[in-house]
């Protein structure tokens, strides 16, 4: 089953889906520049935990080999002094993108790392700039596999689960929140790979999601991705979550997660909180699904997660196509941003993520496997799993 791209390749080119104008209008964009990956994680033109991190560091790799080929060479790449303090720059201005997702940070690190290293090695210049690259596309490389390993532990722990405490349920219904597919991560995806990997092996009955406003990276992003990949869903408002709960047989919701601290708080798309409160309320399992790379052992639990305000408009604004639809000149979908709130209002509180505490949460699902709390423990000690 193939999904969408977030970010494709070819030798030094990068392009990204422009995911403003999903799903009504498919537009790559070139990414040439440092300064351009920069600007498209921080107007979302691409979002996503693992995708920005991805792209940032596609964007060290593009830079690097264009500097490469060129001829006379870019005065960095003079000595590895020059190049050690211009690579430095440009990883803390892309860590600067956005402040929440800590695979944007954990993947600059991971560059500096490799700096230092070959650097100590004695290399010269080009010979860095050659294993900057290398890493560069491993990070994105790497992504892909490790989803299809987490999908896979989480939707055999669920089905198990379900199976325990109902041998009679044939397939499972599940929610998710925002969007965690393809479009979020370089393929496949953190939750939404549950549930494609549920629906593959015949075990979904039907997934759930949330708009997940004000972006509604649900009824724009997840909801185009489970169409394109035939999976059977229904879209809720994220107001509605308590009355699907109480009308609807959910047997878990799965949501990504942005950062993780030590003891599990994690913090992901606003709303995530009131879906695990809800869920706590009727007992239904809530699984955090993401990469080990996504837990932070430095932060000891959510309170000191930093939490990204995006502009106020962004919260007053809802873009999408004209209904009834029409068609432009190019056969393209015209586009529209409505206001929906009165101009200049005197206060709008619009936070990207919320954190839910590690009490309310059954289950961390990464790559290497199920994380549980232990019997009476109201958090996880999630220092073996990294
Ligand atoms: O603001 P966004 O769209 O970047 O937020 C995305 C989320 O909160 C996702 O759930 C998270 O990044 C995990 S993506 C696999």
């Amino acid at each position: 089953m193939s999904g969408l791209t977030s970010v494709r390749t070819t030798g030094n080119k990068i392009e990204i889906l422009n995911q403003l104008l999903l799903p009504h209008t498919t537009e790559f964009i070139e990414i040439n520049t440092i300064e351009e990956a920069h600007d498209a994680i921080k107007t979302m033109k691409i979002r996503g935990a693992p995708a920005i991190a991805s792209l940032a560091a596609l964007s060290i790799a593009s830079h690097l080999s264009r500097a490469l080929e060129r001829s006379p060479p870019p005065d960095f790449l003079s000595s590895s002094e020059a190049l050690e303090a211009h690579i430095n720059k440009q990883l803390d201005f892309l860590y600067t993108a956005r402040p929440t997702a800590v695979n944007l940070g954990a993947a600059m690190r991971r560059l500096s790392r490799t700096l230092q290293s070959s650097l100590k090695a004695g290399k010269d210049a080009r010979a860095i700039a050659q294993d900057l690259i290398v890493e560069a596309k491993k990070i994105d490389a790497e992504d892909v596999g490790r989803n299809k390993e987490m999908s896979k532990w989480g939707a055999e722990w669920i089905v198990g689960q379900v199976g325990a405490m109902n041998a009679s349920t044939p397939k499972v219904n599940v929610m998710t929140v925002c969007n965690t597919g393809s479009l979020a991560t370089s393929g496949y995806g953190t939750a939404l790979g549950v549930i494609t990997y549920l629906h593959e092996t015949g075990r979904l009955e039907r997934a759930f999601y949330t708009q997940s406003t004000p972006y509604h990276q649900g009824s724009r992003l997840t909801a185009l991705e489970l169409k394109t990949l035939k999976i059977p869903s229904t879209m809720l408002c994220d107001s509605m979550v308590g009355s699907l709960f109480q009308h609807h047989n959910i047997h878990a919701v799965v949501v990504g997660a942005d950062r993780i601290a030590r003891n599990g708080d994690t913090a992901n798309k606003v709303g995530t909180y009131n879906a695990a409160v809800l869920a706590f309320r009727h007992k239904i399992p809530f699984i955090v699904v993401a990469p080990v790379s996504t837990v932070d052992l430095d932060i000891q639990d959510g309170s000191a997660i930093p939490i990204e305000q995006r502009p106020p408009l962004e919260a007053c604004l809802v873009r999408g196509a004209l209904y009834p639809t029409k068609l432009n000149a190019d056969g393209i979908k015209e586009q529209a941003t409505v206001m929906v709130t009165p101009e200049n209002l005197d206060g709008v509180y619009n936070p990207s993520f919320d954190v839910t505490p590690a009490e309310l949460i059954t289950a961390i699902v990464t790559e290497k496997g199920v994380a549980v709390k232990l019997a009476g423990a109201d958090a996880f000690d999630l220092t073996n799993v990294v």
